[in-house]
């Protein structure tokens, strides 16, 4: 079913046409919603920007156009405001069909995509033997968010973890390990992540002091790229640690996603280099192999090379991004390749984007798009830390939100002289607890850096996880009071709006597809959590308004449908936020 919205600008487009002929077929009829509701609906000021090319006044151009305009079956007679704006407001009766529709549909008027895509969302991508930090986690929550979003708009999508693991670092670590440490290059679990983390600290300070060893390191490199039996072995029982920490924290969050690192375009590198050279594209620059880009200068105002081989002949984080591309697009046959990182690697995108372009490696009809996400603050508004001035480790951190769910949970409860069972609590804290640190991310715009606050994202107020989890639960507490079924209560049910808030609720409920089509064009999340907002206010002032369980039939049922229209577009929208709810809290 089209939006209201398209359903409005069809009207308009037919109007215009009527009125001033068919060149102006292609007019934008700038129809929005009103900024405020005593303008109706929706507003447009068509009229005022016509009037210049019509040579009219705009308040004669709207006349015309009402005059043609054919939108009887979904609006009020429109009204003519100030200068020539065109006011619109939305018909109870329309409302009414469209809602029942809505109640009968279970994608709640979400339609799949046309054509669907083969989309990439490459996300998480955290780095063998480093920890896992903040950045990941955020790259991890925006990034499935965007795929479950595609995924329910039919999209084929392909979740893929470009995990860093190839590289110099595999070199400066084997080496040391095989002087400390020997038996962890051959014998399984000898070491956590942790400490692997602390070799990797103290791999690296003698690599950077010690010229024989680096010299070691790099033989280890060569090794490795040259596939080395010895080395490969202890390159994968490292890798297979890390992963194994990861995946704790994957399952955790319940995050699906395959593993498709670094190493795997390793065969692929000399290829791409190659490629660029026979594309005339390569410069040498100080003994490295770069292709010079456009609009990137330094501050002499040269432009900047790109390096893709360096000047000990291995290859880099561009050159693999540059291999991942060129398969992504030929083997994977994708339509769109959406990269969550860090703002701070933008120019890295920007760059390896021109690039492949450049060598036609990316065709027109590829769409590259770097998602960027802003910094993890503490409350001090410096990047967040421990107390002690360390990264924080993720694990610590969701333990945290959980312990910190359990306290706020176990302290309503005895306030509210309820007992619960040591599971629901369990059930309870963890969902919670693990909600708000999703939530408290995805409900920013990714583009600003935010504030992580344990009080803030738990609160039961506000713009919170917990606060959205609640309104479900309180839909669901209406139906076990009345013991009413859902399922079967309304399915045929007729729907009546009366009270303001009952329409303002009905209106908010039939965005929802139009919003889901934003966030799968704009890849903000934080757009949906603003619908999802607005939602559980709206319901909160129509349930304070307006009796449900007490009221006379129809309209009982009717109100029956809205609290359970609206109960299933939060869980629908929460779960394309990675959130489940939860039937009692
Ligand atoms: N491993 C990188 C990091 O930790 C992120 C990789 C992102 N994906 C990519 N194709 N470059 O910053």
């Amino acid at each position: 079913m089209p939006s209201i919205i398209e359903e409005l600008k069809h009207g308009f487009q037919s109007a215009i046409i009527a009125a001033f002929g068919a060149d102006y077929a292609d007019v934008d009829p700038l129809l929005v919603p009103a900024s405020n509701p005593k303008f109706g609906d929706y507003q447009s000021n068509l009229s005022l920007s016509l009037a210049k090319q019509l040579g009219d006044k705009p308040r004669a151009i709207a006349e015309k156009l009402l005059a043609h305009l054919q939108l009887s079956d979904i609006c009020l007679p429109p009204e003519i405001a100030g200068p020539g704006f065109i006011n619109l407001t939305l018909k109870p009766s329309y409302l009414e069909t469209q809602l029942s529709g809505l109640n009968k549909d279970s994608r709640l008027g979400v339609e799949l995509a046309q054509p669907i895509q083969k989309v990439i969302v490459d996300f998480s991508s955290p780095n063998i033997a480093k920890e896992m930090h903040v950045g990941h986690l955020r790259s991890t929550i925006i990034g499935d968010s965007i795929a479950r979003v595609l995924e329910f708009r039919g999209h084929d999508v392909l979740r893929l973890n470009h995990v860093g693991d190839w590289g110099t670092q595999f070199g400066m670590l084997t080496a040391y390990l095989k002087e400390v440490y020997p038996s962890a290059l051959d014998t399984a679990d000898a070491l956590d992540l942790g400490d692997l983390v602390t070799f990797y600290k103290q791999a690296k300070v003698r690599f950077d002091s010690d010229p024989d060893f680096k010299e070691t390191a790099r033989n280890g490199v060569v090794k490795l790229q040259s596939g080395d039996t010895e080395t490969l072995k202890a390159w994968q029982l490292l890798c297979a640690q890390s992963r194994r920490e990861f995946q704790k924290i994957y399952d955790l969050l319940d995050i699906k996603l395959n593993e498709r690192g670094e190493s795997f375009y390793n065969g692929l590198l000399p290829g791409v280099v190659e490629d660029l050279d026979g594309k005339k594209l390569l410069e040498t620059d100080d003994g490295a192999q770069c292709v010079f880009l456009d609009g990137f200068t330094n501050k002499d105002g040269d432009r900047l090379p790109l390096i893709v081989k360096k000047t000990d002949g291995g290859y880099n984080y561009a050159t693999t991004d540059l291999a991942a591309i060129t398969y992504r697009v030929n083997e994977d046959r994708a339509d769109r390749i959406i990269y969550v990182t860090d703002a701070g690697q933008a120019n890295h995108f920007a760059q390896i984007f021109q690039v492949a372009k450049k060598a036609g490696l990316l065709p027109d009809n590829v769409e590259p798009v770097h998602v960027p996400f802003g910094l993890v603050l503490g409350e001090d508004g410096k990047k967040l830390k421990t107390r002690s001035g360390d990264t924080v480790k993720l694990q610590d951190l969701l333990d945290e939100a959980i312990t910190r769910a359990r306290n706020d949970l176990e302290n309503r409860l005895q306030e509210e002289g309820r007992q619960e069972t040591a599971e629901f609590i369990e059930n309870v804290s963890t969902t919670v607890g693990l909600a708000a640190v999703k939530y408290a991310d995805l409900s920013q715009n990714r583009n600003s850096n935010y504030v992580f606050s344990f009080d803030k994202m738990l609160t039961l107020q506000g713009n919170t996880a917990p606060y959205m989890i609640y309104a479900y639960a309180r839909v669901q507490s209406i139906s076990r009071e009345g013991d009413i079924d859902f399922q079967t209560a309304g399915k045929d049910g007729t729907i009546l709006l009366r009270d303001e808030t009952e329409l303002n609720l009905a209106k908010h409920l039939l965005l929802l597809a139009e919003i889901i089509k934003t966030v799968e064009k704009d890849l903000l999340p934080n757009r949906l959590c603003e619908y999802l907002y607005e939602l559980s206010k709206k319901f909160n002032r129509f349930y304070e308004n307006c009796p449900v369980l007490k009221s006379e039939e129809p309209i009982r049922t009717s109100r029956l449908i809205l609290c359970d229209l609206t109960a299933r577009t939060l869980k629908l929208g929460l779960f394309l936020l990675g959130i489940p709810v939860l039937e009692r809290m």
